[in-house]
């Protein structure tokens, strides 16, 4: 499923904005994915939020297929690695598996590594979870080792009421919206920089 919110008319938030949004879990109904969704419901005049779909069929990492020399890169990566470029920012919400960053997200990461769309992006960090303190952490060591640009003012914790809260849930809860509209602001302030 896609969301991508376009807005009517710009003011406060200086020039368009497109950010993609990548949730870090597979699960139907996972709350990673709904407060991303709920972020692109919230997204300012300016701004636009569009969910990546694809981190279920990407192929695992080999860097084979990522050479220079004769390397054939999957279609499917090629596209992950447009969108990267086509974003201005990557808004990440990803849970924690065993202490640790889920096997099939280190994975999406892992084919960034060795691509041009990614150093020096601006990247921000949602957590739905306040249990949850290994994987945030191994996953900003893993992007800055990538040379992502860390937006540590937009990287926020925001726990939906229920499990089975959705997009719209959250988006209605003022803590919960008041949280990812200041973090979506302060992500396009930087990002802008
Ligand atoms: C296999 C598995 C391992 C988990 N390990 C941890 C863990 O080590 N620490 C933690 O805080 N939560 C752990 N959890 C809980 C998930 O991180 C938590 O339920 C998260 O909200 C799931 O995100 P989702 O709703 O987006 O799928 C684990 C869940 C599963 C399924």
């Amino acid at each position: 499923m896609q969301i991508a919110l376009r807005c009517r008319s710009q003011s406060q938030i200086r020039p368009f904005m497109h950010i993609l949004a990548i949730s870090g879990s597979l699960r139907t109904g996972a709350s990673n994915t709904a407060v991303l969704e709920a972020a692109a419901l919230l997204a300012p005049p300016g701004v636009t939020i569009t969910l990546y779909d694809g981190l279920g069929a990407l192929p695992h990492f080999n860097p084979d297929l990522d050479s220079p020399d004769g390397g054939q890169l999957p279609e499917i990566v090629a596209g992950l690695r447009k969108q990267i470029g086509h974003a201005d920012g990557v808004l990440i919400s990803c849970p924690e598996y065993a202490h640790g960053i889920p096997g099939s997200f280190k994975n999406l990461l892992d084919w960034l590594v060795g691509s041009t769309e990614f150093p020096g992006k601006p990247v921000a960090l949602l957590n739905t979870s306040p249990m949850s303190v290994h994987a945030p952490a191994q996953l900003a060591e893993v992007l800055a080792t990538m040379n992502a640009r860390l937006i540590p003012e937009a990287s926020v914790t925001v726990q939906p009421r229920n499990r089975g809260s959705n997009a719209i849930d959250i988006a209605a809860d003022p803590e919960s919206s008041a949280t990812l509209r200041n973090a979506i602001a302060a992500f396009a302030r930087a990002a802008h920089e």
